[in-house]
């Protein structure tokens, strides 16, 4: 489809003396089928020209001659419809897809730039919840998407190992802490004296300033405070990598806030050597009313530093290390402010990259529990969530495919690809409804769905194999000479191929606007176009040619369902 875009884009330019890349642009998807693949809006000339589009558009169709991809361009109002030549299509599609195989979909775009992502950071000493599952699976499907798009990605795991809530992490392990509690599963024990901490403080108002001065401790140095600092932080991250691990998500770094802490002072200087910052009762502040937010903090009057104050220093030393073209930062739109002011701040700083930070907000999960509030201890941890995803899986393919040999491994790709695909294909700012009926629906717009149209492809191979069928030499057959024989001229069968022929497109405009989503809808309607044609369309049963050539289709559907899954960071099955 972009090569037929591309074709549009030459084949108009001399015409209207836009140029190609304008044109490319400026198409859009008719609103519904029969309308052609693509629409050029003529009222875009039609003020230069001083004349009414339906003209221009009834001109231009005239003098656009078929060849290669376009087979015609019709008016249609104000617009100028353009209708693909399927036959050109398929015969270029279909190879090239097998022949890239796992590396089609992806471009050169990206040209080695670099683009960093800082996604996931938990914060230690608080449970990884399920909040935190969306910056990881968003950030992690951009770093596939980026990747693909030949970009030099650098993803980012900016820890919270720092701030406030070690003042009271140490204060009520000094208090009632136990150690062989913590060693055993310091996840859930830590959120546990957490939580205990709060409930106590209310009690007695004292807490709170112990744990201040505890912090301070610790941003003085002081040796007790710092060895149970370490100590909470190495054992969170080891329980931390070991869900990553198994979630098949990876970082190039760990630098989390505590790793700025020896480039704050520096940080600081620099904001007052630009004139940026004042006192403001005994604390150093950035104004930035002019700019309609409140002031920002970056040191308190006893001297601790704050959040935003480690994100500056992070920045800039991101900046000198990667030279980034992008730093997306894959945080709930509860941080709006903070990135706002954060940017905002960089670009007073005289640092022309600050344009090219790029907040990526979400929204909400929703339990059926209520929102989750760490303070309270109402909270969903990931990790049962990922039980839950596995045990529910495994039930269902007990009871759909008994006979399968490792329904462990089916159900474990299937219950992470259900909870993955369940948070990607949402409209990433809106609020998700978390339900486990609804991401584990084989009929539905899920993960099993789309995983279930990939493992039926491959029993067919499996079929086909037995059957004696050579697939290797597929790529090399000449498939405009079997379309000619009228093969692929089914309505399911040209669906199928337009559906693929989108895939790339999907991909680009999926990572350019940082939407994962638009993958995942993708897959979904390949999936249901595979499923309509499946069952119209037999492919084992059908005599020699039909068969290689419906083969050498499903072939191609098996491949992008493939990719395309794995830009989510989602596994397919061979069975399940
Ligand atoms: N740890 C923070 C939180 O859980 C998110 C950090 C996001 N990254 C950043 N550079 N601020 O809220």
């Amino acid at each position: 489809m972009l090569a037929f875009k591309k074709q549009i884009g030459y084949l108009l330019s001399p015409l209207t003396g836009l140029d190609p890349e304008e044109i490319t642009s400026l198409l859009e998807v008719p609103p519904e089928p029969g309308l052609g693949e693509y629409a050029f809006p003529c009222y875009i000339l039609a003020r230069s020209q001083k004349r009414p589009p339906q003209v221009i558009s009834a001109e231009l169709a005239a003098k656009i001659e078929p060849a290669d991809y376009m087979e015609k361009a019709k008016s249609a109002g104000p617009y100028l419809n353009f209708y693909i030549n399927k036959a050109h299509l398929f015969s270029r599609l279909l190879p090239e897809i097998i022949e890239l195989g796992p590396g089609y979909g992806h471009s050169d775009v990206g040209q080695g730039r670099t683009v960093v992502i800082d996604y996931s950071a938990p914060n230690i000493a608080k449970p990884f919840g399920i909040g935190h599952l969306r910056s990881t699976v968003i950030g992690s499907s951009l770093y596939r998407l980026y990747q693909a798009m030949g970009y030099r990605v650098v993803g980012i795991n900016h820890l919270g190992d720092w701030g406030t809530q070690f003042g009271k992490l140490i204060t009520a392990y000094r208090r009632w802490g136990d150690s062989s509690r913590l060693e055993k599963d310091p996840v859930h024990y830590l959120f546990d004296l957490y939580v205990l901490f709060h409930k106590e403080a209310e009690k007695d108002p004292n807490l709170e300033e112990e744990a201040r001065s505890w912090f301070r401790n610790l941003e003085m140095n002081d040796a007790e405070a710092v060895e149970l600092w370490e100590r909470f932080r190495s054992l969170s991250l080891a329980e931390f990598k070991r869900l990553y691990n198994f979630l098949g998500i990876h970082f190039d770094s760990y630098q989390g806030e505590s790793f700025y802490n020896n480039l704050l002072e520096e940080t600081i200087k620099k904001v007052v050597d630009k004139g940026l910052a004042k006192e403001s009762q005994g604390a150093l502040i950035v104004d930035l009313e002019p700019y309609g937010m409140p002031p920002c903090l970056l040191r308190k009057k006893d001297g601790a530093t704050l959040y935003i104050t480690r994100d500056l220093a992070a920045a800039i030393y991101r900046y000198e290390q990667y030279r980034f073209h992008k730093l997306l930062y894959v945080v709930g739109s509860e941080q709006t402010l903070h990135f706002k002011q954060l940017f905002k701040i960089l670009e007073l700083m005289g640092y022309h990259w600050a344009q090219n930070c790029v907040h990526i907000p979400f929204g909400l999960i929703h339990f059926k529990e209520g929102r989750m509030s760490t303070r309270e201890g109402r909270i969903v941890f990931l990790e049962d969530v990922l039980n839950r995803a596995l045990e529910l899986a495994h039930n269902i393919i007990k009871e759909k495919n008994p006979d399968l040999v490792d329904k462990e491994k089916a159900a474990r790709m299937v219950g992470l690809g259900a909870v993955i695909f369940g948070d990607l294909i949402n409209d990433r700012v809106k609020d998700i409804e978390f339900d486990w009926d609804k991401v584990l629906d084989f009929s539905g717009e899920t993960a099993p769905y789309v995983q279930y149209a990939h493992a039926r492809i491959s029993s067919i191979f499996r079929k086909a194999a037995q059957e004696g069928e050579d697939l290797s030499s597929f790529a090399a057959q000449n498939l405009a000479a079997l379309q000619e024989k009228g093969f692929l001229t089914s309505p399911e069968e040209e669906q199928l191929v337009i559906t693929l022929a989108r895939f790339s497109e999907q991909v680009a405009q999926a990572a350019e606007g940082y939407r994962p989503s638009y993958v995942a809808r993708y897959l979904v309607e390949l999936a249901r176009d595979f499923n309509k044609f499946y069952h119209n369309c037999p492919v084992l049963g059908t005599d020699e040619d039909l068969r290689k050539v419906r083969l050498m289709l499903i072939k191609g559907v098996q491949i992008v369902l493939r990719n395309g899954l794995e830009l989510l960071g989602i596994e397919a099955p061979e069975e399940m």
